[in-house]
């Protein structure tokens, strides 16, 4: 026999009218939930452009499938059969594509969060049609706090939820160039950045998703010991979607035991770019591109930015004119004030730690 707590697997409210708007539900938001995370999946693997996809017909093709879901949902509620349900599931696996094409750059870890919250709501709702309290009270948490995430992430970047979704079915269009241009950059060796960041007051390291690609967080954490030893304030200036994952590199610096108190969040750190020396930008790029601020057709556009910009000299450390993920140009990479450091993010910052050592 079967403790009282043990859940209960039957379908047992799958027959009253209600239970079968859960069913659809369920369905419903459930297929749009898998088929929106694999291709926010392919985005973030990069085996489709990261960038978002339109094409003309798209806001037409969205109505229709949500219409054809509508009407195929009230049959399956007034009794229809499984293969208006399967018909469902197939409207829902469209609307699920066609709602993350149009997503791109700097907005798919909002959309990514969402439908984390899409999921935990079909499994709240699977869980009223099972009759489950544990599928619902599980169900319900993630989809609460996958809801409160994404706002959070969403006012970060100063973007609203709907402007997200359906900012390129209204037709603002978030598409950038992807040109790399041909503009001179002025390339640094490690020994020139090491008598740059040696002899200033205040360096600020702004770390970015290469970092996490090259592991070179140990090495940045030696760095900045490095320079303190020499009397020079150091701080990691962290942005919220800094990385891939919201917290990274929090996560990163953490593992290589950097002070908690070095991490600044960026509305505490921006202001003290202007009375900076030197910002290190390891690995970063879309988090630090002035067309946040200054392109309207970006697709960061409205995005805030660590404002490196500010500090008297800016030094990139990356592996070659690539954009971030975003796909787009970073102007700030040909400023007078900027300077490059080309290579792996580790060894170029294992090179400048041996060469402000030897200063
Ligand atoms: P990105 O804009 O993606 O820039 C990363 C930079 O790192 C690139 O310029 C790349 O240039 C460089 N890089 C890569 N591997 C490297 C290595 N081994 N050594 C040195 N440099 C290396 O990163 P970001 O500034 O951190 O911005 C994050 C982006 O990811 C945003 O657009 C954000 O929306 C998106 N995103 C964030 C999240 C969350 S929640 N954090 C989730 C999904 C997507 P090279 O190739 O030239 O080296």
């Amino acid at each position: 026999m079967r403790p009282p707590w043990w859940p209960s697997w039957s379908l047992g409210h799958a027959d009253s009218a209600w239970g079968r708007v859960a069913i659809v539900f369920t369905l419903l938001v459930g297929a749009v939930s898998f088929a929106g995370s694999g291709v926010t999946f392919a985005k973030l693997q990069e085996l489709m452009t990261t960038r978002p996809v339109v094409f003309p017909g798209l806001p037409v093709a969205m109505s229709v499938v949500l219409l054809a879901a509508v009407a195929a949902g009230v049959a399956v509620v007034l009794g229809g059969s499984l293969s208006l349900a399967v018909l469902l599931l197939v409207l829902g696996l469209g609307a699920g594509i066609l709602l993350v094409l149009p997503v791109g750059g700097a907005d798919v870890p909002i959309v990514i969060s969402l439908l984390n919250a899409f999921t935990g709501l079909a499994v709240a709702a699977s869980g009223l049609v099972l009759g489950n309290v544990l599928l619902v009270v599980a169900g319900t948490l993630v989809g609460a706090s996958g809801t409160i995430l994404t706002r959070a992430m969403a006012a970060a970047m100063g973007r609203s939820v709907a402007g997200i979704l359906f900012g390129a079915f209204r037709g603002g269009s978030t598409a950038g160039s992807t040109a790399v241009s041909e503009r001179p950059v002025r390339s640094s060796s490690p020994e020139d950045v090491a008598v740059l960041l040696g002899y200033a007051q205040r360096v600020i390291i702004v770390p970015g998703y290469g970092l996490a690609v090259a592991q070179g967080q140990h090495t940045a954490a030696e760095l900045a010991l490095a320079l303190e030893a020499r009397g020079i304030e150091v701080d990691f200036a962290i942005h919220p979607v800094a990385g891939r994952m919201p917290g990274h590199m929090n996560v990163l610096l953490a593992e290589a035991n950097v002070p908690y108190e070095s991490l600044k969040e960026m509305g505490e750190i921006n202001p003290e770019f202007k009375t900076t020396d030197v910002a290190l930008v390891v690995g970063a790029n879309d988090v630090v591109n002035p067309a946040a601020k200054t392109s309207s057709g970006s697709p960061i556009y409205g995005m805030p930015i660590l404002e490196v910009s500010e500090a008297r000299q800016v030094v990139f450390l990356k592996r070659s004119m690539r954009p971030g993920f975003a796909g787009i140009e970073n102007d700030l990479l040909y400023e007078p004030q900027t300077s490059l450091l080309f290579g792996d993010a580790k060894e170029s910052l294992a090179q400048v730690l041996g060469a402000v050592k030897a200063l």
